[in-house]
């Protein structure tokens, strides 16, 4: 690789559980890496990042926030790539129009301006979502790039992450706008439910979701109803891919595998049987087939996937374990109602009822 393509770089969000393992792959690629934090002196929040080998010779940590106006013209000048991944994750917020959604595209268009302004950055990759792309009222055989989620349903319905819907369905729409009218080199990459092994040290928003049949968090099935999925390190490769990819121009769906409730459910009751899985979910027929999100465009322009659906949940729920983030096996109820651990959970196990009855706790 050319020095010239090493950066420096800089990435939004960086210590949240895609940024923290973007960081790690960009160091481990030759990058000189800018993370931007809230609060570099959060060392809960920065640990992980401070730790990685190569830290101490091409990482800086930079304080910014989506709210501020120009917090992130410092860490962006002189940067030839911008990796826009933060966004606020509350989907229990109890203001979501000013919690979630206005913060939301204030800080990608906020983060362009802070590219403009820098005349350095010759590409902006902005980390976006499937939930831009099929929230409606009846799916499509399949979803590629062309599709967008349809506003006055996800509104008029309500569903659980909604905000989320709204918020980053909104800023894309605005960074495309942003990016055609001032001339700014602008890619989206759209990533399902991300899965997989982390490095931050509290429990990552997308592993709620994704370990919901472990933990019972049943206000997260109907996200898993008809759900697609991709690893954590196949999606930062193809952050760094579609960076260095001459080629690549405009929307990016990054997801590897199609699956339903039910057949999650089935692979994990037979891979942890350790845990008390549900196998019946009110509303969703047995039969039910995936809904497939097809990334050929990202493929045809010579992406793999590595990962297995399998490599994804082992991955993450070994972390979480490692973590204290979940429990070790299935929760007893008693008859005063506490839920305790039936095996212990690395002598914690004061720690996990909270937090395992309300991962949002965190
Ligand atoms: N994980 C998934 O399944 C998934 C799927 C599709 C798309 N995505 C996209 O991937 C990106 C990263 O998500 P994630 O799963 O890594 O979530 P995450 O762990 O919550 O990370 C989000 C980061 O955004 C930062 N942030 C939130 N509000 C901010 C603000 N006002 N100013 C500055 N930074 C702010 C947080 O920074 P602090 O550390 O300072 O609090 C946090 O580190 C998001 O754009 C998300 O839409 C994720």
């Amino acid at each position: 690789m050319e020095a010239a393509k090493k950066g420096p770089v800089a990435v939004t969000g960086s210590a949240g559980f895609v940024g923290s393992w973007l960081v790690m792959r960009l160091l481990q690629e030759g990058y000189t890496v800018r993370a931007t934090v809230r609060d570099p002196a959060n060392t809960k929040k920065t640990k992980h990042l401070l730790d990685l080998p190569e830290a101490p010779e091409r990482l800086t940590l930079w304080k910014a926030d989506l709210d501020d106006e120009g917090s992130f013209d410092e860490a962006i000048n002189g940067c030839t790539g911008v990796f826009h991944v933060a966004t606020p994750m509350d989907f229990e917020s109890q203001d979501p129009e000013n919690e979630v959604i206005i913060p939301t595209i204030n800080g990608v268009l906020n983060v362009m301006r802070s590219c403009k302004r820098a005349k350095t950055v010759k590409r902006v990759i902005f980390t976006s979502s499937a939930g831009t792309v099929n929230v409606e009222e009846n799916f499509k055989p399949v979803y590629d790039e062309t599709s967008w989620s349809d506003m006055e349903f996800v509104r008029r319905v309500k569903m659980t992450g909604w905000m989320y819907f709204v918020s980053k369905t909104l800023a894309e729409k605005a960074a495309w706008e942003f990016a055609s009218e001032n001339g700014l080199d602008l890619i989206t990459i759209i990533p399902t439910l991300v899965v997989g092994p982390f490095i931050m040290s509290s429990m990552p928003p997308s592993m709620i979701t994704a370990l919901a049949l472990i933990t019972g968090n049943e206000s997260h099935y109907s996200i898993l109803k008809q759900i697609q999925l991709v690893h954590l390190d196949d999606l930062c490769n193809c952050h760094i891919f579609l960076l260095e990819h001459p080629e690549a121009k405009g929307r990016y769906i990054c997801s590897s595998h199609d699956t339903t409730i039910i057949d999650l459910a089935k692979l994990m009751k037979e891979r942890y049987p350790e845990y008390d899985i549900p196998t019946k979910f009110e509303g969703v027929d047995e039969t039910i087939k995936p809904v497939p999100f097809c990334s050929k465009k990202l493929l045809d322009l010579g992406f793999k996937y590595k990962y297995s659906v399998e490599d994804m949940f082992d991955g993450a729920i070994q972390c979480c374990r490692e973590k204290n983030l979940i429990p070790l096996g299935a929760l007893k109820e008693e008859s005063s109602g506490v839920k305790h651990e039936a095996s212990a959970c690395n002598g914690r196990s004061d720690v996990a009822v909270s937090v395992y009855l309300d991962p949002f706790a965190m």
